[in-house]
């Protein structure tokens, strides 16, 4: 059988471009019924290189659908990362006085002043739309905020500050994160630095965001800050460390259950190999009060050459983040977005499923597992191996579960097909600690063509990763050197 190329990847309904070059996730905002998801895109080539922002929209987080292209380069350079806000206020004074003006607050890259060896040449600019996001205008005196001489410098991530009435800019400065203020969102004052003796240090911080959020229903809030790290990530790589504290307005103060963190710092919002740069949608309304995400599903160690030809890279389903308080400290837990159910269609419903040899628990042909979730109920988890293979007639197999000697969760890509395009992408299985002290193992996996996401222990530990393989996986299966019982296992095909 001629093995898939190029197009049989193309995800089912996880946004790609359709063609050219992808990276992080950018500007996400919900107005009047419509997300809008920006990204990094380099729409001439399949590598990373001069930098637009794509544009895309969906009515449900579900399905999007490709729009023109929102910000091109410019004089002051390439558009990086950042983020966009809705300016219900008109504080920038750069409305048409119908609707609340868009603004967009991205980073300048000046690729020819860092080939004559300068410093500061990223810069923060801003682009406005008065017709809710559909097209963008330069603001005429970029950029807002110059750099004072900082090789990194950027990916800025605005949210208005409620109690201080202001705006309030993260950015990621090479080992720590930059808080700015502005009224205006055209004139910003710094205002302190967080992070440089925090946190994971294996390499660059990128794109921060800062919220508050409820922990759980007890009524407590707490402000939480991601930041993306890039190598350095708990599997290698690229990766999301966030850190739960306070923020007054001026300063980030990490909680005291997270003060002792080090290099050993285990608070990824993702322990697999591809979710990285993820960010959090602005504006959604005060009823709906999610917290949701987006991440690029890839990692800069191999991005750049996976086996796709005209298009390159997909984003992580969207997914809800809620903020729970254990013994110890402060979890994000993530799930994917409850819009997801609509797309629900022919499944299978198993109880009390025995596994002692290897067990096919669904069969060739029973549902297409391309698009499909997959959930998984074990009462009385125990230290031992937990394992689950889909494999297809082609031999590939990609493998995950529990490993009781690492005592952690894997994912095991390195027979699941086209692996070869780079020696980081299936040399090592990815590892995550059990973070649940619950006595279930519970897991809900999200599978598409070229994915897989599980979120383990009701997202208490998630792993995503990418796989390329020489067919459509057919069947799933589950197995360990001891027995288990599956008390409850569902499947259901995804139709769109
Ligand atoms: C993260 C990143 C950002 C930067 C963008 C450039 O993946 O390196 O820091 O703004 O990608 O495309």
């Amino acid at each position: 059988t001629p093995a898939q190329s190029n197009e049989d990847f193309r995800p089912q309904f996880h946004f790609t471009p359709k063609s050219g070059w992808m990276n992080d996730p950018n500007g996400m905002f919900y107005l009047d019924g419509t997300y809008h998801l920006f990204f990094q895109h380099n729409p001439d080539d399949n590598v990373w290189g001069p930098m637009h922002w794509g544009h895309a929209t969906s009515k449900d987080l579900i399905v999007w659908e490709e729009q023109p292209i929102a910000l091109e380069p410019d004089e002051h350079g390439t558009i990086f990362s950042g983020s966009a806000v809705v300016d219900h206020q008109n504080t920038s004074g750069l409305g048409d006085g119908n609707t609340p003006p868009v603004i967009a607050i991205f980073t300048y890259h000046d690729a020819e002043r860092e080939q004559e060896g300068a410093n500061d040449f990223q810069t923060q600019g801003i682009a406005y739309s008065t017709d809710a996001g559909k097209t963008w205008t330069k603001y005429e005196n970029n950029p807002v905020l110059g750099n004072p001489g900082i090789r990194d410098f950027r990916d800025p991530k605005v949210v208005w500050y409620e109690e201080g009435n202001k705006w309030i800019m993260s950015l990621a400065v090479q080992d720590h994160i930059k808080f700015y203020s502005s009224s205006n969102l055209l004139d910003w004052e710094h205002l302190s630095d967080f992070g440089k003796n925090s946190g994971n240090h294996g390499g660059v911080w990128e794109c921060p965001d800062l919220f508050k959020m409820q922990v759980g229903d007890t009524g407590e809030e707490r402000w939480v800050l991601l930041v993306s790290i890039n190598p350095g990530g708990p599997n290698g790589g690229s990766a999301t460390q966030y850190f739960v504290g306070d923020f007054d307005g001026t300063t980030f103060t990490l909680d005291e259950s997270v003060e002792d963190i080090g290099e050993e710092h285990d608070y990824w919002v993702d322990f697999g190999k591809d979710n990285y740069a993820g960010v959090t949608w602005s504006n959604i309304p005060q009823e709906d009060g999610r917290h949701i995400f987006m991440g690029w599903m890839s990692n800069w160690q191999y991005a750049n050459e996976v086996p796709t030809e005209t298009w390159r890279s997909a984003m992580t389903i969207a997914r809800t983040l809620d903020l729970k308080k254990t013994a110890a400290t402060y979890r994000i837990t993530s799930s994917p977005v409850k819009e997801l159910e609509n797309y629900k269609t022919d499944g299978i419903t198993k109880q009390n499923i025995q596994i002692e040899a290897e067990t096919e628990i669904i069969k060739n042909g029973e549902i297409s597992l391309s698009p499909s979730v997959v959930e998984v109920n074990i009462s009385n988890f125990k230290e031992q191996d937990y394992i689950f293979q889909l494999k297809n007639d082609a031999g590939n197999v990609l493998e995950f579960g529990y490993d009781a000697g690492e005592a952690a969760y894997y994912i095991d890509r390195s027979q699941s097909g086209i692996t070869d395009f780079n020696e980081d992408f299936a040399s090592k299985r990815s590892l995550a600690p059990r973070l649940s002290q619950e006595q279930d193992l519970r897991f809900t996996a999200i599978i598409d063509n070229m994915s897989i996401e599980i979120f383990f222990d009701d997202g208490n530990t998630v792993m995503t990763e990418i796989f390329f393989p020489n067919k459509p996986f057919q069947t799933l299966s589950a197995k360990s050197h001891e027995t288990f019982k599956i008390e409850n296992f569902e499947a259901h095909q995804l139709n769109f």
